[in-house]
């Protein structure tokens, strides 16, 4: 069992740390950790964020641990050799198009939420979001009108053969939970949302038991903090799935908890936590490696078929968060070594 451990910029090896200390304290048989660069320590040692050996080490392993990519000293770097292209080309080059993100509210953070507490409580949901598509990988540019102002512009585009095969996810993911589906587009003004639509609905006959609504986004952004218990797994493009899921992370008190898996055909994915790198508190051991810790307990689940220990981890970090164990992001004081220190001895 190989996992490759890209830990990124920032606050990524910090995090990352934590997680391989607890896949470590599992002493799992003919386990192995490849160590990679990526992003901007891979610019500055390498001259580009993706170096030809992580892609190598990345499609040799069993499954990827990935930290998170930025750099402000990256900034005035042409697109191409930002940080930030390391991730959108890791998820394009391994065919990585299913982000699997869950949000449920932790007992005892009923008051970490920004949503009242009667409210959040209510929250378990799966967040869907495609990852290969949409207008992030669309053609763009920036052009000049004949009046001499610049214009940018990104094209949305969506086939039905990634439609379909997202919707195969989502709707495997609600037979696996609740049974409920929520397909959400723009289809009142969008075209890329009416071949979504209407693909999601020609997949559906496949799973007659599956209980499926539709939401336009905006609703559906008022509707995940008015009542998010009415959902049980969202299935969304790559642009609204973003936005949507930073947004769930609040609900469940703080970004720091939110993992995810992004997934293919096979059986290898990437885990990360939903963050990003944090230039503001990186290098100071205040970030919550929690995130990170649950991104490897969905490596171990989905690519390695070790679902008891996944639960162990899970239940480590849950019952940590009931004792009390708050890092500043959850209005607590402990930093990034004494959260993992909690969970390990939970573990
Ligand atoms: P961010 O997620 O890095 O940070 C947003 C806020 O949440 C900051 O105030 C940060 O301190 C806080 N935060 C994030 N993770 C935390 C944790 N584990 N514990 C405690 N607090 C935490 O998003 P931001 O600031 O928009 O982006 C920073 C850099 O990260 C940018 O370069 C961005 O492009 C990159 N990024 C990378 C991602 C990835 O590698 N997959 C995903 C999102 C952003
Ligand atoms: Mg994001």
């Amino acid at each position: 069992m190989k996992i490759a451990v890209l830990a990124g910029d920032g606050i990524g090896p910090e995090v990352t740390r934590e997680a391989v200390r607890v896949l470590e304290a599992l002493r799992l048989p003919g386990l192995v950790l490849l160590e990679g660069d990526v992003g901007g320590v891979a610019t500055k040692r390498h001259g580009t964020p993706l170096p030809v050996e992580t892609l190598d080490l990345a499609r040799a392993a069993d499954a990827i641990l990935f930290g998170a990519v930025g750099d402000p000293d990256c900034d005035h770097l042409d697109r191409h050799l930002r940080p930030e292209q390391a991730i959108l080309g890791l998820r394009k080059e391994l065919g990585l198009f299913a982000n699997l993100r869950p949000a449920k509210l932790f007992a005892g953070l009923e008051d970490a939420s920004a949503l009242r507490p009667e409210v959040a409580s209510a929250i378990d949901l799966l967040i869907v979001r495609e990852l290969n598509g949409d207008v992030y990988f669309g053609e763009k540019g920036i052009r000049t009108l004949v009046n001499g102002e610049r214009q940018g512009w990104d094209l949305m585009a969506y086939s039905e053969s990634e439609v379909r095969r997202i919707a195969h996810v989502a709707f495997k993911a609600a037979r696996g939970r609740r049974g409920k589906l929520c397909s959400v587009d723009k289809a009142n003004v969008l075209e890329t949302s009416q071949v979504w639509r209407d693909t999601v609905i020609e997949v559906a006959r496949d799973y007659p038991e599956i209980e499926l609504s539709h939401m336009y986004v905006d609703n559906a952004a008022m509707q995940l903090v008015r009542n998010p218990g009415q959902f049980d797994v969202v299935v969304t493009g790559n642009l609204f799935g973003d936005i949507l899921s930073d947004q769930a992370s609040m609900c469940v008190g703080s970004i720091g908890l939110l993992a995810s898996a992004s997934l293919g055909d096979g059986t290898s994915g990437l885990y990360e936590p939903i963050h990003g790198s944090a230039p503001d508190i990186a290098g100071k051991g205040l970030a919550n490696p929690m995130a990170t810790i649950l991104s490897a307990a969905m490596l171990l689940r989905h690519s390695l078929g070790l679902e008891a220990e996944a639960a162990r981890i899970e239940a480590a970090v849950a019952k940590a968060l009931a004792d009390g164990v708050r890092g500043g992001d959850l209005g607590g004081t402990m930093g990034t070594a004494a959260i993992g220190d909690a969970v390990l001895e939970r573990l």
